[in-house]
């Protein structure tokens, strides 16, 4: 592994995550013979708006059946398989996080999903496929911990092919910084690397892709917050939530979230993007 990626690398690694996972599914007295998606989405789906944004970006995509879609920066795999579920397609998740990619793996598993939906660990900035192998790309909210964007758009359009479109939903910087620390996606300064929405088109232009949507979704991340108050004392966490991905803290993150958005210290974009035939 890069130097570069290793502590982006240890904050997504907590410790025996698909055992955590199944253990919530038993204490909320769910069959795991019968689990479903649904079930999942508390955890499986770590963006801003959760699998609702994730039937959005379906929508926009336009994926079919016959195609074979990657999803760049999979987490545990939630939206990979919302993806393939919806649109029939087959899908292969990369992440960085071997944790991540082991229990994404079990939970495929446990959802008899495999034949559709596999997974790898693997960086971004060099993803272990040919050239021109994919016709269509995916990726939510993992540019945040990457400070070679230009590798990572670079990588990903070149496995795409040509007339490949990807999709991604990112949060980027706004008018105002420094954002406040901690955040869902990073601990501290040193693993967050944000630009602003039109320094992140102009790379995505720099590494061959020709943009044909891009959305501001900042008002409706706002909105997804408003409700977020400064953590008091001891956290009260549900039995299955994004905490068992990054810690224990992610009241104090949310809330942080939520006050960046509000400061307009970080944005939301979605966008498509083609790699010209
Ligand atoms: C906020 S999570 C989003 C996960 C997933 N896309 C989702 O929406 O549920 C960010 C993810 O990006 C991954 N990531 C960060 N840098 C990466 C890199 N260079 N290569 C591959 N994955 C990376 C992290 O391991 C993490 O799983």
């Amino acid at each position: 592994m890069a130097k570069s990626t290793e502590h982006i690398h240890d904050y997504y690694s907590p410790d025996d995550l698909y055992t955590k996972i199944v253990e919530g599914l038993e204490k909320l007295e769910l069959d795991l013979s019968k689990i479903t998606l649904d079930d999942l989405q508390p955890v499986d789906e770590f963006h801003i708006r959760g699998d609702t944004a994730t039937k959005e970006l379906i929508e926009l995509a336009g994926f079919t059946p016959d195609q074979h879609i990657l999803d760049v920066g999979c987490g545990i795999g939630g939206s990979t398989r919302r993806l393939s579920h919806e649109t029939g397609c087959r899908v292969t998740g990369i992440d960085l996080s071997d944790e991540y990619i082991h229990t994404a793996l079990r939970l495929t598993e446990l959802l008899n999903m495999q034949e559709q939906v596999s997974f790898e660990a693997a960086s971004a900035l060099a993803l272990p496929f040919e050239d021109n192998s994919f016709d269509g790309a995916w990726s939510l909210q993992m540019n945040m911990n990457v400070e070679d964007k230009l590798l990572w758009l670079t990588e990903t359009c070149r496995v795409l092919k040509p007339g490949g479109r990807a999709v991604l939903y990112e949060v980027c910087g706004s008018k105002n910084a420094p954002p406040y620390f901690p955040v869902p996606w990073a601990q501290n300064s040193s693993m967050s690397y944000l630009v602003p929405p039109d320094t992140f088109r102009d790379v995505m232009t720099a590494a061959g892709f020709e943009i044909a949507v891009f959305n501001d979704k900042t008002d409706l991340a706002r909105a997804a917050f408003a409700h977020i108050k400064q953590p008091q004392g001891e956290p009260k966490l549900p039995v299955l939530g994004v905490y068992m991905l990054v810690g224990k803290d992610i009241g104090t993150k949310a809330y942080n979230l939520h006050r960046n958005l509000e400061e307009e210290r970080v944005s939301l974009i979605e966008t498509v993007a083609i790699k010209p035939a």
